[in-house]
């Protein structure tokens, strides 16, 4: 296998160090939005940092961006929350996710994760010092959460359960009646949710989203992640929120205080531009990332490769069983051969090795001519071993 010393974000890290050595590489896996962030939020910035730069914030953050974010989740998700008790804003998604895992789980404790899933979560799981029960899912079923699986996977030392819909890196999302079934079962053993809802705006075909806090019994034990990286293409910005049950936000907002106290305030004004002002530009780039899909989708069935058929989210994860070859030797060839990077399946479970992830995260005629690239290299690997 390729990189043998390498595995998760590592073999990931090596990977993207190889392609930034080719001055033509196309990343055909990257996870981060290529638009730029919409002006009218960089100006709203810019005032912030004349107007507020040495303001101090509560480690909660501003109290009319929690309004904002109150908001939103009510307009979107469907979520009731109060701003003042069950509204924390946080430094992105990622920073959202370690303090959800913090304050819903001690050690010891076991949370049940469908896999694949976020490379991050694992790395907070083991921070944490939390039990992770995998919940294996496939291509065949569109990575169903079945919550039956869920179920047979129960320990007594199970807390919680994360769903993570849209998934990252399946695109798959969970369907009303699989998530009906999931809050009764997390009711009946008290278990917490922790949801995140990162890619809800971009949903494809007839699914729909819907926030396990929306549904009856399932805001008294949901923490809820968003984050305005995906969204408003504001990666760099570090702009997110976890709502939830005022006891829970409680704990969250003391861990907040604790590790970083407030989110940057030129970053909070962002946020809270991007949350009140035109919502144009989401649709603009949930329309692109509609017709990209179809770009890609349609020269994977030209390659002959299977794949889940992405429900929502920004990702194909497509099945390369059939070349015989472990999802991190094909990226590394494909890369070697034609300077496309896809990320292999193993960096993101050691148990995906038969899947790569591709994603639509570039403008179309980048994504064509990597998509013709990838073509080619298939061919010459298929020709070779
Ligand atoms: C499912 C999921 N959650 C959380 C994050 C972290 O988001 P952020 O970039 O806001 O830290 C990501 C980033 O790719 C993600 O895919």
């Amino acid at each position: 296998m390729a990189n043998p010393a390498k595995t998760g974000t590592n073999l990931l890290y090596a990977l993207i160090a190889q392609a930034r050595g080719y001055s033509d590489a196309i990343i055909m896996g990257r996870g981060d939005p290529d638009f730029d962030t919409p002006p009218h939020i960089v100006e709203a910035a810019k005032r912030a940092m004349i107007e507020h730069h040495a303001d101090a914030v509560p480690a909660e953050g501003l109290l009319a961006l929690r309004q904002a974010i109150a908001e939103r989740v009510k307009r979107v998700n469907q979520i009731d929350v109060d701003p003042a008790a069950e509204v924390v804003v946080t430094n992105g998604g990622q920073e959202a996710l370690m303090l959800m895992v913090l304050a819903a789980l001690a050690p010891g404790d076991a949370i049940i994760i469908p896999e694949p899933n976020y490379n991050t979560y694992h790395d907070a799981l083991k921070f944490a010092r939390v039990e992770k029960i995998g919940l294996p899912s496939t291509a065949a079923t569109n990575f169903r959460t079945d919550p039956d699986a869920v179920r047979a996977a129960l320990t007594d030392k199970t807390r919680a359960l994360l769903l993570v819909s849209p998934n990252n890196p399946t695109a798959s999302v969970i369907q009303r009646a699989d998530l009906e079934a999931l809050i009764a079962l997390a009711h009946e053993h008290d278990l917490i949710i922790i949801a995140d809802d990162i890619y809800d705006l971009f949903i494809y075909d007839d699914y729909q989203h819907i926030s396990p806090a929306s549904l009856p019994g399932g805001k008294a034990r949901t923490l809820t992640l968003n984050a305005l990286s995906k969204s408003f293409s504001m990666t760099g910005w570090r702009l997110g929120w976890i709502v939830g049950p005022a006891d829970l936000m409680a704990r969250v907002r003391e861990l907040k205080a604790a590790i970083t106290g407030g989110t940057s305030v030129i970053s909070q004004y962002a946020g809270l531009a991007a949350l009140t002002g035109p919502q144009e530009p989401v649709q603009m780039m949930a329309d692109a990332y509609k017709r990209r899909r179809k770009i890609v989708m349609d020269a994977l069935d030209e390659m002959g490769i299977k794949y889940g058929v992405p429900q929502g989210g920004q990702f194909v994860f497509a099945d390369i069983s059939f070349t015989g070859l472990d999802s991190a030797e094909l990226a590394e060839k494909i890369l070697t051969d034609q300077h496309v990077l896809v990320y292999p399946g193993s960096a993101f479970d050691k148990e995906r090795g038969q899947y790569i992830r591709m994603t639509f995260l570039q403008p179309e005629d980048k994504l064509q001519e990597g998509l013709e690239r990838m073509r080619v290299a298939m061919k010459n690997i298929m020709g070779t071993h």
